[in-house]
């Protein structure tokens, strides 16, 4: 039985914007995973795809699967398109768990396709380079997304911080002091799609003010990746506190956010934003390490459902001097 895996992730600064063609900045989050099992299935039987979160199995080619199911085998078919694009396919059994939450910002499809990718080469004896690993996942991404700007799939297939923008694709951003943050999760589901679409119609209404949000954003992120490769947290923090203020004004926050936003910063976290496409889903605060503990209880006592203590680690990088990139 071959087992593979991949990671969830955050966006640090940048979402939405990024959609737009502005710099955003998204870091893998280790502390969660999807992880996908691959065996020989019954001669003749076909592929069968077992979501055991969901506690659902589905029969590849079946017309009747919901929505997951037709996620789980879009994903399937591209990895084996790619591995064996001849065919025939064997029988195969494909089990998936995840712990990466669904509908909350965290990528979680963009992890479970990746891992769904990893395991089926690993069956083949074959490895992906990232690169088409990212494009594999982004195929299956748009299923979801409808125009996902490919920040989640390069994220994912990396595995490590990454400044992005559509244009140049991704880069391995240098971090010059590790640092932590803490996730907190509303619990509430919200559909990258229905967010990205609320941002559509308001930049189709008022694209002058749209676009100046979306500069601001841009350059936030510019600033982010300067104190990420310079250590600076508490200025990072700040950055983080503006990208929120800017995706406020975007329409994109909650309630349920900023209720969690604000206990985090008042219990000590450099700065904190809702992280992903908003309207529900979570938020990250950085904090430093010595608060975490007691940030993470802050968050549950207003009601956070779930908190994620991550680190990211010090590393270096493609992006390493503030010359070597551009916004826009
Ligand atoms: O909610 P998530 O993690 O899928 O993040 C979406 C990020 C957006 O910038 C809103 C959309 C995108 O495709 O980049």
């Amino acid at each position: 039985m071959i087992c593979a895996w991949a990671h969830g992730k955050a966006i640090l600064l940048g979402e939405h914007a990024v959609v737009y063609g502005r710099p955003a900045i998204a870091v893998p989050v280790m502390a969660r995973k999807a992880v996908v099992e691959v065996e020989q299935g019954p001669q003749g039987e076909g592929i069968l795809i077992v979501a055991e979160d969901l506690q659902q199995r589905y029969f590849m080619g079946a017309s009747d699967v919901d929505e997951h199911g037709q996620f789980l085998s879009a994903a399937v078919r591209g990895a084996l398109e790619a591995l064996v694009p001849e065919g025939p396919w064997p029988s195969l059994v494909i089990r998936v768990r995840s712990s990466v939450p669904i509908a909350r910002g965290m990528g979680s499809g963009a992890a479970v396709s990746a891992a769904i990718a990893r395991a089926l080469a690993a069956y083949f004896g074959k490895e992906w380079e990232p690169e088409t690993l990212s494009r594999l996942v982004f195929a299956t991404e748009m299923l979801l997304h409808g125009t996902p700007s490919g920040i989640d799939n390069n994220v994912v297939a990396y595995e490590r911080p990454i400044w992005f923008t559509k244009t140049q694709g991704a880069r391995p951003l240098a971090v010059k002091a590790p640092f932590d943050l803490v996730i907190g999760d509303t619990g509430i589901r919200s559909r990258t799609r229905d967010a990205v679409t609320k941002v559509r119609r308001q930049w189709e209404e008022a694209p002058d003010r749209i676009e100046r949000l979306f500069d601001a954003i841009g350059e936030v992120a510019q600033e982010g990746a300067r104190a990420i490769m310079e250590g600076e947290l508490a200025r990072l923090g700040a950055l983080m506190n503006h990208n929120q203020a800017l995706l406020e004004a975007l329409g994109v926050s909650s309630r349920a956010l900023e209720r969690l936003i604000e206990a985090a910063r008042t219990a000590g976290a450099w700065g904190a934003k809702l992280s992903g496409s908003g309207m529900g889903g979570c938020m990250i605060a950085l904090v430093p390490p010595e608060q975490a503990s007691a940030i993470e209880e802050a968050l549950r006592t207003a009601g956070a459902v779930d908190t994620i203590l991550t680190q990211v680690q010090a590393t270096a990088g493609d992006v390493n001097d503030s010359g070597g990139y551009h916004a826009g």
